[in-house]
């Protein structure tokens, strides 16, 4: 979910709106905005996005403060009943929460039975809280402290109280948070990027911190009520950066500044002899782990799998790769001398960061790779590396995956120099090849549209086969399939095919395989002849060296071990038109959310 606030001279409504399509990407299920002028807090709420609250909402209106979210349902359907803001029995209270509130069941009824409830949520037991405490007695700063201290959970909070106009109470704790400071107002935002066109100041809201947020005025203090001082940072982020220009898509555009991207990290990551380097403390940490515990969810996680391979084949350091929601509650066997790598877009993905709490509890060291400086994951760990991918929009990842694996690249590279490996290829030199491979590749979009239309415009469902390093882009490539065209997709490793899956594949069924591998290439050709035998419509996608006859796409070639960042363009691709040939929102598929801050 995503939360922005206003305080100000000028009219908030559209302000709001707009920070509201801005954390849109964080989800999109229902959206709503609580505007407060001198006749009290007007509520407006919708079910859908925000170009529905827009309509919604009264274009008459002004209010010079208000609150606004966007909800990625957790607690509750999507509903104009459960969306927020939500109030307080008397209306007195409005709040917008992003997180989940653990023991919402049990304080609700020891402590508020008697309170009629008008949604489902967990929200809305806080909002209760706070307008009982000062039913008894407490000024409504004592009353938001005492609430917060008696949730289990994750809370960024923004609460409005219509018996005063001059300021917006705000609290954190797990989920992100940001105040934004400009002349004459203030703002509050999950996210720089909802604010970026009024302010790039903003102040860090660290756990279990509260801000009384006046327009001139903001005041960081514990749950003590013990003051805090902090430093105001400036967003490095530039707000055409995150416009779509002339394409259609968010996707689109970054799928095609992939190779911009590739050049960047050589470019940040290279030193003035041209040889690619790391922080000395990062090394020395790879350096001085008996293994590697790779963390990731989602993209992230495939990202690690290949990333893998790099470290064990280049540095020869053993890595495991577990995906973080099982991990936290089901820790393997560690070994005495582990690194963590946390591997997250956002930095900010919360099955993520509650094991990199777990990590530090145990006192192990960490290192995160993420494309957000500043995020959560990157705050709490001990090391950071930057993707430099420039901000994200589309909900289906692409560029933070290549950029991902470029950066597990140079890792690995740099580990292997430390210790005296020689990899046997110049890796700065190689990825400008990758560059410049996936140039061609994003000029070939026609003919990736053609083969999209051919094998996947009315299929239900779609195999990617792939054996080594393909078959990790396999998975990537189904995920990228199922999350925005809604097909049912599934990597599998070519072997296994046989022990089971094969049973899927009828007369017409679409399989697409990757065979950029030398060492496997004829068996992975065997697999094909093994679906085809059972009526598959196959679709090969190889590496110029490999490629035969029947191959439907030649990638062009580059070095074996870096074939994912290449492999996985076109994936991206089928995708991308495979979605947009079936009507669906490229951009914000159904169900989804870009950063999932709850668990
Ligand atoms: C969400 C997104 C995925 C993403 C995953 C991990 O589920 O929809 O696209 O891969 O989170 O996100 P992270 O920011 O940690 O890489």
């Amino acid at each position: 979910c995503g939360i922005v606030g206003y305080i100000g001279n000028n009219d908030s409504k559209e302000i709001l709106l707009k920070g509201l399509e801005k954390l849109e990407y964080r989800g999109y299920d229902s959206a709503g905005l609580a505007l407060k002028n001198d006749q009290g807090i007007h509520v407006f709420k919708e079910k859908g996005r925000i170009a529905d609250l827009r309509r919604a909402v009264d274009k008459d209106m002004f209010a010079t403060i208000g609150i606004g979210h966007t909800r990625w349902a957790t607690h509750g359907v999507p509903s104009k009943e459960n969306s927020h803001p939500h109030q307080s029995a008397t209306g007195r209270f409005t709040l917008v929460h992003n997180g989940v509130i653990e023991n919402y069941a049990l304080l609700k009824r020891e402590l508020l039975a008697d309170v009629p409830f008008k949604s489902e949520t967990d929200t809305e037991v806080i909002v209760q809280l706070v307008e009982k405490f000062v039913g008894e007695g407490l000024n409504v700063l004592e009353a938001f402290r005492k609430t917060l201290k008696l949730l289990h959970g994750s809370y960024a909070l923004a609460l409005l109280d219509a018996e005063d106009s001059e300021t917006i109470y705000v609290a954190k704790n797990k989920s992100p948070l940001l105040v934004g400071l400009g002349n004459g107002f203030n703002v509050v935002a999950s996210d720089a990027m909802a604010t970026l066109q009024l302010t790039n100041q903003f102040v860090e809201l660290m756990d279990k911190e509260i801000v009384v947020v006046k327009k001139d005025e903001v005041t960081i203090q514990n749950l003590n009520g013990e003051i805090i001082n902090r430093p105001p940072f400036t967003a490095e982020l530039d707000a055409s950066d995150i416009e779509k220009g002339t394409y259609p898509h968010y996707m689109l555009k970054e799928i095609d500044e992939q190779p911009a991207v590739i050049r960047k990290i050589i470019q940040t990551y290279r030193n003035e002899q041209g040889e690619l380097t790391i922080d000395r403390e990062i090394i020395d940490a790879v350096n001085e782990a008996d293994r590697i515990y790779i963390i990731a969810a989602g993209t992230s996680y495939h990202a690690g799998l290949v990333g893998k391979q790099f470290m064990e084949k280049m540095a020869k350091i053993p890595v495991e790769v577990h995906i973080s929601s099982e991990f936290g509650y089901n820790l393997p066997l560690l070994s005495k001398k582990p690194l963590f790598i946390f591997i997250s877009q956002s930095g900010e993905t919360a099955d993520s960061r509650s094991v990199l709490v777990k990590v530090k509890e145990l006192g192990y060291p960490a290192l995160t790779i993420t494309n957000v400086p500043g995020s959560t994951l990157s705050r709490e760990a001990d090391f950071t590396l930057l993707l430099h991918a420039g901000p994200e929009i589309a909900v289906a990842s692409t560029k933070a995956y290549t950029a991902q694996i470029a950066v597990l690249a140079v890792l690995a590279e740099v580990t292997a120099k430390s210790n005296g490996i020689d990899i046997g290829f110049d890796l700065s030199h190689e990825l400008g090849l990758v560059a410049n491979a996936m140039d061609v590749l994003c000029d070939s979009k026609e003919l990736i549209e053609i083969i999209s239309r051919e094998f996947l415009s009315t299929t239900r469902n779609c195999f990617f086969i792939g054996r080594g390093l393909d078959y990790y882009v396999c998975l990537e490539g189904a995920l990228k399939l199922k999350e925005i065209s809604y097909i049912q997709a599934e990597g599998f490793a070519g072997g296994e095919l046989k022990h089971g899956t094969i049973a899927l594949i009828e007369d017409g069924t679409p399989v697409v395989a990757l065979a950029t591998q030398e060492k496997v290439n004829l068996s992975i050709r065997g697999n094909v002849k093994e679906v085809v035998a059972r009526g598959a419509n196959p679709c090969i996608i190889s590496m110029q060296g490999l490629n035969m006859d029947e191959d439907s796409f030649v990638l062009p070639e580059v070095h074996e071990l870096l074939t994912p960042l290449i492999s996985v363009v076109p994936l991206q691709l089928l995708a991308y038109y495979a979605s947009l040939h079936r009507g669906c929102d490229v951009d914000k598929p159904r169900n989804l959310a870009k950063s999932v801050t709850v668990e």
